[in-house]
């Protein structure tokens, strides 16, 4: 081949390798934690289409998305986490693109190029075998032991390990999908949901109300519908149905008070899904259908204030919605004080106490462990490039709740409640900032007077680490009384006089959390004898109670714990009962040989962060 014959060949391969290179890779903004570039471009509405494949424990998709181009920009940014791209097509027409490294934590970014016209970008691929969002149990690790489940759990950002997405908070979107599973199963998800399970295994979702990626949720296995009213009811296992049904009966009027106080329910449907076991948190607010631990099935409906907890997040977090994750208390602060509320009414105050000051006291461990002065107990924390969970604690739950508590009791309840109802209506369905929530405050709750909001301290609340001294902590009456029987126990150990019968599990809790230890074998074996704590079916007083058995050595409760360290997957139990075996030489050993025996019962993102803890 001639020089001169070779020229034109030459320039197309140049252009072929330009147009390679021109795919910028997506930059990573460590204060949003993402790698996608939604301010310029967002994606709107995703049609997803997606084959559950349990043999293989992965989830093949497809992830169509329609995106606006505000900024005119020549290419799109994903966040994706250990997914395997197929292919990926703008406006039906296949394109080269750029994935980014592996960050750990954060994932890779994906970045495709597209032209100023185009609105379309579809993905195939399939999920990673580490794909953080997800946990696959095999039939045995379920109730019915006959066929696996599916769950995800994509709060903070681990929705990228589910689909290619912009995972962030501040962008909302629509969603339809079609889901593929075995054939007996029924798939559910964050959407209109069916109530039968259907021969084929095929499912259609539609959540027309725009979410941000985080509430994007899908289970699937054995599972039933049970309608509680016309918009409430439970999917679970069918051997769970029915237990499920009478435990959360009050829902409804959950929903009246919740309304009454956050104005109408705007998502349709107010379902929740009793997960296997081993879910590692204890509730999800996915939308329409809240995802919930079966360990709050405990007979007497001592523990729903969850579900008032998640159902709550349908107005604060779900309607209005934290900006970024440094606004977290704006999502679960709002949410545990409106949990209280709706408690209040369903239970009365004098039970509502209880939660309170439950609640007050993992604060008060929380600034404990961390220090008064330690930037993460402000409300606003500054994550700078931290994964989200990593500034994860009681604060922005419980200093949040207060705080608003407090609010409440300066401007009195009629004022307060008014203000509340209109932070939801006027912000529902944005994004919302804690500069943009006090400037909210100041004009909505104290109509301008500054002075008001100085007395009340609010810039100290949010913006400086440790609790004001205007905070409101009330002992509940009900504990005056456990208190008094403690001290007597602990003096004289267990007498006839120690009367229990009218006690809850919350009034347990507190009897066992403030405890003297450790305790003799002799008095444990007491009191194991007189209530039969070991291997008790409450979950939150075996919690408790095995970990007292751990610090005083009580070896008797060692074989049942073991047992709820290996079915039990939710962090809130299994980490203060590792943390407390991590105390001794002894107990390192006995947390080293559980941990190996459990952890493939634990969800991954469980078994990640006990794992650490193991090591350090
Ligand atoms: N939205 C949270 C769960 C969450 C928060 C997941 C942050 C990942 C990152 C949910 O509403 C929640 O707070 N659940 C609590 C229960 C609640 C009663 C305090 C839980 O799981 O323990
Ligand atoms: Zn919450």
């Amino acid at each position: 081949m001639s020089f001169k014959n070779f020229l034109p060949l030459l320039s197309l391969l140049l252009a072929a390798c330009n147009s390679q290179t021109k795919i910028e890779p997506a930059i990573f903004n460590a204060d949003m934690q993402t790698f996608s570039n939604y301010e310029s471009v967002h994606t709107k509405h995703l049609q997803w289409d997606a084959e559950i494949d349990f043999t293989n424990k992965k989830v093949k998709g497809i992830a169509t998305w329609s995106f606006e181009n505000t900024k005119q920009v020549k290419q799109i940014c994903f966040d994706s986490y250990a997914l395997q791209i197929k292919k990926i097509t703008v406006q039906g027409k296949e394109v080269k693109y750029h994935e980014t490294e592996l960050k750990t934590n954060f994932g890779s970014g994906l970045s495709i190029p597209i032209e100023l016209t185009d609105t379309i970008v579809s993905i195939e691929y399939e999920t990673g075998e580490n794909a953080i969002a997800l946990q696959w149990l095999s039939p045995e690790q379920t109730a019915g032991k006959k066929m696996p489940y599916l769950f995800t759990q994509c709060e903070s950002i681990h929705a990228r390990s589910l689909m290619p997405c912009q995972d962030i908070p501040a962008n909302r979107i629509t969603y339809n999908a079609k889901v593929k599973v075995p054939s007996g199963m029924m798939a559910v998800m964050s959407a209109r949901n069916p109530t039968e399970k259907n021969a084929e295994g095929r499912y259609s979702f539609e959540m027309e109300i725009p979410v941000p990626t985080y509430l994007i949720a899908l289970a699937a296995g054995d599972i039933l519908y049970k309608a509680i009213d016309e918009r409430c009811g439970v999917y679970t296992e069918p051997s769970m149905l029915e237990k499920a049904a009478t435990e959360l009966s009050d829902i409804p009027n959950m929903m009246k008070a919740a309304e009454e106080l956050g104005g109408p329910y705007r998502w349709g449907k107010y379902d929740v899904l009793i997960a296997p076991p081993s879910f590692p948190i204890g509730g999800m607010e996915n939308p329409r259908l809240t995802f919930a631990t079966p360990t709050i099935i405990a007979g007497d409906k001592s523990l729903v204030s969850l579900i008032a907890h998640e159902m709550a997040h349908s107005w604060s977090g779900n309607l209005v919605t934290n900006a970024t994750w440094n606004d977290l208390w704006l999502n679960e602060g709002f949410t545990t004080y409106f949990e209280r509320r709706i408690m209040e009414k369903i239970s009365g105050v004098e039970y509502n106490d209880m939660l309170w000051e439950l609640g007050y006291q993992d604060m008060q461990s929380d600034f404990d462990a961390l220090g008064i002065t330690h930037e993460d107990t402000r409300l606003r924390i500054e994550l700078k490039g931290r994964h989200p969970e990593e500034g994860f604690s009681n604060i922005p739950y419980e200093k949040g709740a207060v705080f608003i508590r407090m609010l409440e009791e300066g401007v009195g309840r009629k004022k307060f409640d008014a203000y509340l109802s209109k932070y939801f209506q006027t912000n529902a369905f944005k994004p919302m900032t804690t500069e943009k929530c006090l400037a909210f405050m100041d004009e909505h709750l104290f109509d301008g007077d500054k002075t008001l909001n100085e007395k009340l301290k609010v810039h100290q609340w949010v913006f400086e680490p440790g609790l004001p001294d205007n905070c409101i902590h009330k002992l509940p009456v009900r504990f005056t009384q456990v208190d008094i029987t403690r001290k007597q126990f602990e003096k004289d150990g267990l007498t006839q006089k120690m009367v229990v019968s009218n006690w809850t599990t919350h009034e347990w809790l507190q009897f066992l959390r403030k405890i003297q230890h450790p305790l003799s074998t002799e008095k444990m074996k007491s009191l194991d004898d007189a209530f039969h704590l070991t291997g008790i079916g409450n979950s939150e007083i075996a919690d408790e109670w095995y970990k007292l058995a751990i610090s005083s050595n009580y070896e008797a409760a060692f074989p049942e714990m073991e047992k709820f360290l290996a079915s039990v997957g939710r962090k809130k139990f299994l980490e203060p009962l590792y943390a407390e075996m991590m105390k001794t030489p002894s107990g390192k050993k006995m947390a080293a040989k559980i941990f190996e025996q459990s952890k493939q019962n634990y969800h991954p993102q469980t078994a990640k962060k006990i794992g650490k803890m193991l090591q350090g």
